[in-house]
């Protein structure tokens, strides 16, 4: 059955490539991107419309979603939120926020929310894209909660881990607590993309330099995304036509998450600390 599917980060690498599989599956495809060019290129290969967002800006994650609410009828099937990256020196948000945590995942986590109804109404299924990184993440949480702002240690790799640590957080926390949703966290692989490219970090060498060449293909790993897209969830995996709701892959295997992605009181505190972030109510 076809479906209708939000892809973001379409306009470019992974995002891009699953966006065309898709639709030349013959699903309906939306196109987000925060480049208008580039993301525009992108739906007119694969006949969707165009959304362009920053999604450092929650303002514009707002209007996104209103977009997509308004060009569906109130009715997606799938959300797959890909849009992310590792950035340089620590910077804040105009809503706040340090930035890396907001664009990976205080912006799909707000996005969630705000698709959810339409979700509900089609078949429910959030793929997130997510990095084996979130295995050195650490968010601390004290008295006062969670804490995201990573005002401490900063770096951007650390920045990075943080957020897909987030990421497979917020999976297990909407397969755990929001009705008829299912999610699934997927780490493509380390891929030859434009991944990087913003960062003042070592990984820009490697993902631009001679290592380029030993990556997985950004082809296999969109095509990879998009067959969770069109997958279904299920009890039993079944590679890459069933998957786990609240699940982890890495690639096209299940995926072994760190030990923290599993900390129920972490997943918690994170979805509250998220939920505060962007002005929603605590669950
Ligand atoms: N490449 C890897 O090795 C690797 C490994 C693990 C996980 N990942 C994850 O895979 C996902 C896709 O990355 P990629 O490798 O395909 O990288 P990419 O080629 O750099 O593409 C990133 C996509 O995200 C969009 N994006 C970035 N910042 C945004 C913002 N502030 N607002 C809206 N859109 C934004 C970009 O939009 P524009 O082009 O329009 O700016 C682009 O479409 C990311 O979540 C990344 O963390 C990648």
């Amino acid at each position: 059955m076809t479906r209708t599917i939000l892809v973001t980060g379409a306009s470019d690498g992974i995002g891009a490539v699953a966006a065309r599989r898709l639709a030349e599956d013959g699903h309906r495809v939306l196109v987000a991107g925060r480049d208008r060019t580039r993301t525009q290129h992108v739906a007119s290969d694969v006949g969707g419309d165009a959304f362009v967002a920053d999604l450092a800006r929650l303002g514009e994650v707002r209007a996104l979603a209103a977009d997509v609410l308004a060009a569906t009828d109130g009715r997606l099937d799938v959300l797959v939120s890909n849009a992310g990256g590792i950035l340089g020196r620590r910077a804040l948000t105009e809503d706040g926020n340090e930035a890396t945590m907001q664009v990976n995942h205080l912006a799909p986590f707000l996005l969630v929310h705000l698709l959810a109804d339409a979700l509900r109404e089609g078949a429910g299924l959030v793929v997130q894209t997510a990095s084996a990184a979130h295995h050195a993440g650490r968010i601390p949480v004290a008295a006062a909660g969670a804490d995201l702002s990573l005002r401490r240690g900063y770096s951007p790799a650390r920045a990075y881990a943080n957020a897909k640590l987030a990421n497979v957080l917020m999976v297990r926390g909407i397969a755990a607590h929001m009705p008829d949703l299912h999610a699934v966290a997927l780490h493509p692989g380390v891929v030859a993309t434009s991944f990087g490219s913003g960062s003042t970090s070592l990984l820009r060498l490697v993902y631009r330099g001679v290592a380029r060449r030993l990556l997985t293909t950004d082809e296999h790993a969109g095509e990879t995304l998009a067959m969770l897209a069109a997958g279904t969830p299920g009890a039993e995996w079944t590679p890459m036509t069933t998957w786990t709701s609240g699940g982890y892959y890495d690639g096209r295997r299940v995926g072994r998450a760190s030990r923290a992605s599993h900390d129920v009181a972490l997943i918690d505190a994170v979805w509250r600390a998220s939920a505060a972030a962007v002005g929603l109510p605590p669950r």
